[in-house]
């Protein structure tokens, strides 16, 4: 028996992987508090997956309600933690909320898996913590900018965490993701990105403009030094991310014996999209023209970033192999069907 702790398995990134790790022949169970996702959620992957998926409302800021889990569970294999705040505007206006909950449940996991013999981790970070690189493609060894934001912070924060523990000699062995751009859905369109209020995301405001939802996108900026003047980014397919958290998996049971560790990936697909050919590739595939404007600049916006993955291919086997269209058609499909069928 493979069982996979996911924590936030009903948010965008989680559920994704819930799908991917089934079908690898792991039994993920999620642990979930719903705040930013929706429990429905956990019926849709049950379909997907065509059997029941152990769910557990569990705040992972609390230890004690965590290690319940990991005890009832027994023999648990390892903890793939999403579990997190994710909005770089909500993290700005409520900082402490961000430093408790964010560094406060990984520190309640990771205490609960050492306490129960839990030993492989693998957890959810961001290109985010690169800032603006000096240098592109983005390597695992580009450096660490000052973060733009109290959330790139508590990414920051938590990956010293881990390393922290991992030097502290204790049985740990993990994985971090450095994620780019998450986008897309699961073809199905049962699953997908499912923002609260207003999309701070450009995917989903755009497929909501689509859909009449939005009156019109703005691109925040078009006089960056870019090919077109907007910013340019690494947007991945969130099932190819999904998978990746697979291979991480694996990566980490080859080394059960091995000393304690926290190898960094980055996880993109290792091409610049700028937010106009984004827009052009979802009109292609959607056959529609979006209504957008131009206007200015977002603060703390990066120009220009995408990921050298050498790394994770190399070490990792895997590497995207969805395109930008696909992530697009696909989460076209979610948005309509999400208006034809709500949750
Ligand atoms: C992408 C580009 C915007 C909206 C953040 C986090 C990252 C991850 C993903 C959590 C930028 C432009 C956007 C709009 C626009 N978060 N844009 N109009 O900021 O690169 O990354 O979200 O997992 O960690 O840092 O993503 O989608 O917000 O923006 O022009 O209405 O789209 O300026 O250039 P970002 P994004």
């Amino acid at each position: 028996m493979k069982k996979v702790i996911v924590t936030g398995g009903a948010g965008f990134i989680g559920s994704h992987t819930i799908v991917q790790l089934h079908a690898a022949g792991y039994s993920p169970i999620v642990v979930d508090t719903f705040v930013n996702s929706d429990r429905r959620i956990i019926g849709r992957l049950e379909r997907i997956v065509g059997q029941k998926i152990p769910t557990y409302e569990v705040d992972c800021c609390d230890r004690d309600a965590v290690e319940g889990v990991l005890q009832r569970e027994a023999d648990v294999l390892g903890v793939i933690h999403f579990a997190a705040h994710k909005a770089v505007g909500a993290s700005v206006k409520n900082p402490l909320d961000y430093f408790r909950n964010n560094l406060g449940s990984l520190g309640s996991v990771l205490e609960a898996m050492l306490g129960s013999g839990v030993k492989l981790f693998v957890f959810s970070s961001s290109c985010t913590v690169y800032g603006q690189p000096d240098t592109l493609p983005v390597t695992e060894t580009s450096p660490i900018k000052a973060a733009e934001s109290p959330y790139g912070r508590t990414k920051q924060m938590c990956e010293d965490i881990i390393n922290d523990v991992v030097a502290s000699g204790a049985d740990l062995r993990a994985v971090t993701l450095r994620y780019f751009n998450p986008v897309g859905a699961h073809p199905s369109a049962l699953i997908g990105e499912l923002p609260l209020g207003t999309p701070e995301n450009l995917v989903p405001y755009i497929t909501q403009t689509a859909v009449g939802l939005r009156e019109r996108l703005t691109v925040f900026g078009n006089d960056y030094p870019t090919s077109d003047g907007t910013c340019v980014r690494d947007y991945i397919h969130v099932l190819d991310l999904a998978s990746a958290h697979v291979r991480a998996l694996a990566w980490l049971q080859a080394r059960t014996g091995a000393p304690p560790v926290n190898e960094v990936f980055n996880v993109g697909t290792g091409r610049g999209t700028s937010v106009l050919e984004a827009i052009t590739a979802f009109e292609k595939v959607s056959g529609t023209k979006l209504n957008y404007t131009m206007g200015s600049r977002r603060p703390g916006d990066v120009i220009e970033t995408y990921a050298d993955v050498t790394k994770a291919q190399e070490q990792l086997q895997w590497r995207a192999k969805l395109s930008i269209e696909d992530a697009m058609a696909d989460a076209y499909r979610w948005q309509l069907a999400l208006e034809a069928n709500p949750l």
